[in-house]
């Protein structure tokens, strides 16, 4: 039996699986963490307020220390308990795509312990629009701190079998959702400075932000100096094969063991171990860290990647893309 049946027949789980957010709230009481679905990637939560428990995240990801959570709430006087102040790019923002998968960067509060930013003077803040997210945030009635629920470096989980894949055992409760809508996490801006900042990409598009505010700009990666958003200096969203970014699927070389996952068919498409064909760039977005997954426990060599336009949602698919093939 694999592990992933062994999982469907709940019988290699270490760790609870849970359809109530009532009973997966109770572990967040008790100070233990819990992966939870949102809209974006599955989430591990705990109490912003709750160092011991925050720490656990860290020990269970093997989270390098200074990489800081994003906290997601369900309400919007929550906001208050967070962050010192809420300029006024940031309320536009807010107002516009809470709740949804934008992730505000702004001064915080001294009351949320420095191990929740990692030791930063800033929070991330996001209000999920999954409704089981919703349901498991107000059943919590906390703020919770909750970086994507895999093991640092490997992609992030869509689906609450990923999350068992990565954590079980590790982790006190898995609270059970499908497939995350989007397939890839939030959009971060960083609104402590004179203009907005994109420091990752992600579903809410820079066209959208734009809309609302025009001046804002995607930060430049790579500068001297500390990192803004720590996150992006690590490996991210790796799986073990190979990742090789093409242009058109005429520019694949062999076949053998390898896999391809893009937009247009490629010729001899019968030859690759696995493959899915992507309808749209979100439905991409969508099936691309699952695909991953499933390249590794085949033990796939190379995944050939179809580049699109980095535009739109396009524009965060070629980020990950980009950052797996690293
Ligand atoms: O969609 C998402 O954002 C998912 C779901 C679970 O909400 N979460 C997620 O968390 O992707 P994580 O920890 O895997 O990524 C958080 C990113 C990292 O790149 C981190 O450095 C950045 O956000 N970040 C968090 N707080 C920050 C802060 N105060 N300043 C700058 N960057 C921050
Ligand atoms: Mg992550």
């Amino acid at each position: 039996m694999s592990y992933e049946e062994g999982i469907e027949r709940n019988c290699v789980m270490h760790t609870l699986l849970t359809e109530s957010p009532k009973k997966a709230a109770q572990c967040i009481a008790q100070g233990e963490i819990v992966a939870f679905p949102t809209e974006t990637v599955y989430g591990l939560g705990a109490n912003v307020f709750d160092e011991r428990a925050l720490r656990k995240i860290f020990v269970a990801k093997k989270r390098p220390p200074d990489n800081p959570l994003i906290a997601h709430i369900a309400e919007f006087a929550d906001i208050d308990l967070l962050a010192r102040r809420v300029p006024r790019s940031a309320e536009k923002f807010i107002e516009e795509f809470f709740p949804g998968p934008l992730t505000v960067v702004l001064a915080k509060r001294q009351s949320v312990p420095l191990i929740a930013t990692a030791g930063l003077p800033t929070i991330g803040i996001r209000m999920p629009h999954h409704p089981v997210a919703l349901a498991f945030l107000k059943a919590c009635d906390v703020p919770l701190s909750a970086p994507s629920a895999n093991l640092s470096g490997t992609p992030s989980p869509t689906t609450w079998r990923s999350v068992a894949a990565d954590l079980d055992g590790r982790i006190s409760c898995i609270l059970k959702g499908g497939h995350t809508n989007v397939g890839l996490e939030s959009t971060v801006v960083d609104c402590t400075g004179p203009v907005p900042r994109v420091l990752r990409s992600g579903a809410v598009t820079l066209e959208q932000l734009r809309d609302v505010i025009p001046s804002t700009r995607v930060a430049a990666q790579g500068k001297a100096g500390p990192p803004k958003s720590p996150g992006m200096k690590y490996r991210h969203y790796s799986p073990r094969a190979r990742v090789i970014i093409v242009s058109s699927p005429r520019r694949i070389g062999s076949a053998t063991n390898a896999a391809y996952i893009g937009m247009e068919v490629v010729q001899g498409i019968s030859e690759f171990r696995l493959h899915r064909i992507c309808s749209s760039v979100e439905k991409y977005a969508h099936e691309l860290f699952d695909f991953f997954r499933l390249c590794d426990n085949a033990h796939v060599s190379v995944i050939y990647c179809q580049s699109v336009v980095p535009k739109g949602l396009g524009l965060a698919l070629m980020d990950r893309m980009k950052r797996a093939s690293h």
